[in-house]
């Protein structure tokens, strides 16, 4: 059968209408490069007025039958959210089609629900987009890399968190001041809680994780820190040792004092060395590094949002998906096989950089020293600056499970001599 595979587009906001007009500019070089012609048999969309552009004739308003219907072999799915695109997604593959999605929201909470629903149909879930826009990741963890063993990822996986962050490194800015500006230019949106929050690099997180760690990651599982908590203060306190303040998505395989092997998953921010591959991705670009046993460090870089970037990992997995369609053979699905349990945040070890002022007084020092110690914590180093009223001691430990670090730090809060913690953030990737 030689005619063309249909596909149904579900939404046609910034990225569904880059979607379509992708595909139909290149509709020579997608035929041939799939083996059969690809074309766009339906449209749904919940206001057809809103879009002039499309032919009338492929718009409709009921999404559930136009992914049900005989003739469509392709569903892409860029609504975003959690309903109607779970309800859209299941209907689809339960009927036979294939799925490319841009959603990270519905991955990251019912991936196992929705990959379960395409094995039994024995058809494909994609969804590249959902994680880091045009930055090829997910196929690599999923494919190139099904080699070798994943140690650990660390991401830069929200644009809008890494322009705020970015601008308070360049002007001494707030973070008010760098969210308002980044509203104004359009970097983040008018409700920004998903981004600034953390929520969105969650969800992308616990995909990575999942795929990384052959291990069912939800988002719930990923522990979440936002920027809004973050300070001028602790910006320039990063200048001073060297580093930068970033938003990461960390996922790594964590091995227990019993040899037992767990994945940890969070989003927090955190101090890294200027003269890691990320500290340099600034803007609203976005990076994930990769570490594995055998490749070593990897790193991959380019724009993780807008209609045009988005609509590029679209339509590489929807030419996936359809030369697998023409082949008659679904891609193999991702493994849980695993199956590693999640690290609770309290037992999975970080290293603290903590910035006290203090009275510069004999014994202090050796007071602030014992306060670590108590708790199990190694520090790596101190620097002290000011004298007088004005002495600040600067505090780096080593690495110990998170819970003993954020009580060192209530119990500093609460200690006579200091008189106030003006900065505490995690630091990664310190020798
Ligand atoms: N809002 C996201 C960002 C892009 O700021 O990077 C979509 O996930």
């Amino acid at each position: 059968m030689n005619g063309p595979l249909k596909v149904a587009l579900l939404g046609c906001g910034t990225v569904g209408s880059a979607v379509l007009r992708l595909l139909q500019e290149q509709s020579g070089d997608l035929a041939a490069r799939i083996g059969r012609p690809v074309e766009v048999a339906g449209v749904a969309v919940r206001r057809p007025q809103h879009h002039p552009d499309v032919p009338a004739d492929l718009l409709t308003t009921d999404a559930h039958a136009l992914v049900t219907r005989d003739d469509i072999d392709l569903v892409v799915e860029v609504i975003g959210g959690i309903e109607p695109a779970r309800s859209l997604m299941l209907a689809a593959l339960e009927s036979g089609k294939s799925v490319v999605s841009a959603n990270k929201a519905l991955l990251a909470e019912d991936g196992v629900a929705l990959h379960a629903a395409a094995a039994k149909a024995g058809v494909d879930l994609y969804y590249e987009a959902a994680v880091a826009g045009a930055i090829p990741i997910l196929r690599p963890l999923r494919e190139s890399l099904a080699g070798d063993q994943l140690s650990r990822i660390v991401g830069i996986v929200n644009g809008t968190t890494n322009y705020i962050l970015s601008r308070m490194a360049e002007t001494g800015a707030g973070f008010g001041e760098a969210l308002a500006e980044a509203t104004d230019l359009g970097y983040a949106e008018a409700d920004p809680t998903a981004d600034v929050d953390g929520f969105d690099a969650a969800a992308k997180a616990a995909i990575l994780a999942s795929l990384a760690f052959h291990t069912p990651v939800s988002a719930a599982d990923v522990h979440r820190e936002g920027i809004s908590t973050v300070t001028a203060t602790d910006v320039s306190r990063a200048a001073e040792i060297g580093c930068t303040v970033k938003l990461l998505a960390i996922c790594e395989r964590v091995t227990g004092e019993d040899g037992n092997e767990s994945v940890a998953v969070r989003v927090h921010p955190a101090m890294i060395p200027t003269s890691h591959p990320l500290a340099s991705v600034g803007g609203a670009f976005n990076a994930v590094f990769v570490e594995a046993e055998a490749a070593g460090q990897l790193m991959f870089y380019g724009q993780g949002a807008g209609g045009e970037p988005t609509a590029s990992a679209v339509l590489g997995d929807l030419v996936a998906v359809a030369r697998n369609r023409v082949t008659g053979a679904a891609g193999q699905g991702p493994s849980g096989y695993a199956d590693l349990a999640v690290r609770p945040m309290d037992e999975t070890p970080t290293r603290y950089h903590v910035s006290l002022d203090v009275a510069d007084k004999p014994g202090v020092l050796a007071a602030v020293a014992q306060e670590f110690a108590q708790h199990g914590v190694s520090i790596s180093t101190v620097r002290q600056t000011g004298r007088g009223d004005a002495a600040t001691l600067v505090i780096v430990t080593h690495s110990a499970p998170d819970a003993a670090l954020s009580a060192t730090i209530a119990a500093l809060r609460e200690m006579p001599a200091v008189r106030g913690v003006t900065s505490v953030l995690r630091v990664e990737g310190l020798s």
